[in-house]
């Protein structure tokens, strides 16, 4: 399973890919106003630090607004991914885009048949948001396994699942066990996903007992 980190924080993404656990970034037009920054410097910056995709949301509304958009952005870097709500203008802008061998990313997904629209106009990943489901109610978790049924039926969809809106360790641990391709993280969640209790408790254990045998490795 890909990791991505789902933040526009410069510094987080430095800091955080040093780790060598991070596989990609996401950002949105959210996340690039809470950073403060402009979003094409932010892009750049981003592009420096990490190699793998970088999504960046298109802002227009319409079919030729989000092309030409996605052809900008697209040239910040050969790994950026151009991010399409899903409407029926950024349905035709993912089949312009993929024409031209753009890699896309169809976000504000919430259903099986949006996901399975967007597979059909080609995109490269589509973003089911589980966190705002739970919100309203009904289970995001749900919408990945059935998204991951649809397209485990048909070998043409090449869309892989990118599980968004993400909130808890327990969005992640399920969404690996389903088999969703990858998953953006809140930097928040990604630090407690190494984390456990009797982790930290049995180190203190061993440590306290080698102390005793006054042995040294190296
Ligand atoms: O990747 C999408 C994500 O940023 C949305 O998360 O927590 O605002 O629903 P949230």
């Amino acid at each position: 399973m890909d990791f991505f980190l789902d933040t526009a924080e410069v510094d987080v993404i430095k800091d955080l890919s040093e780790t060598g656990l991070i596989d990609g970034i996401t950002t949105n037009p959210s996340l690039v106003a809470k950073s403060g920054q402009d979003f094409i410097t932010v892009l750049e910056k981003i592009a420096t630090i990490v190699d793998g995709p970088i999504s960046a949301e298109v802002t227009a509304v319409d079919t030729e607004g989000m092309i030409n958009e996605g052809l900008r952005l697209s040239k910040i870097a050969k790994n950026i991914v151009v991010k399409l709500p899903l409407t029926l203008d950024g349905l035709k802008a993912c089949v312009a885009l993929t024409n031209k061998k753009i890699s896309t990313n169809v976000t504000l997904c919430f259903s099986s048949n949006q996901a399975l629209i967007a597979a059909k106009a080609g995109a490269t990943y589509i973003s089911p948001f589980i966190g705002r489901l739970d919100d309203i109610g009904e289970s995001g978790l749900d919408l990945i396994q059935d998204i991951k049924s649809i397209y485990s039926n048909y070998n043409k969809l090449n869309t892989k699942i990118l599980v968004a809106s993400v909130r808890s360790l327990d969005h992640v641990a399920k969404s690996a066990i389903i088999g969703a391709d990858t998953v953006t993280l809140p930097p928040k969640v990604f630090m407690e996903m190494y984390e456990h209790e009797l982790t930290k408790k049995g180190l203190d254990a061993f440590l306290k007992d080698w102390a005793e045998t006054k042995q040294s490795i190296l």
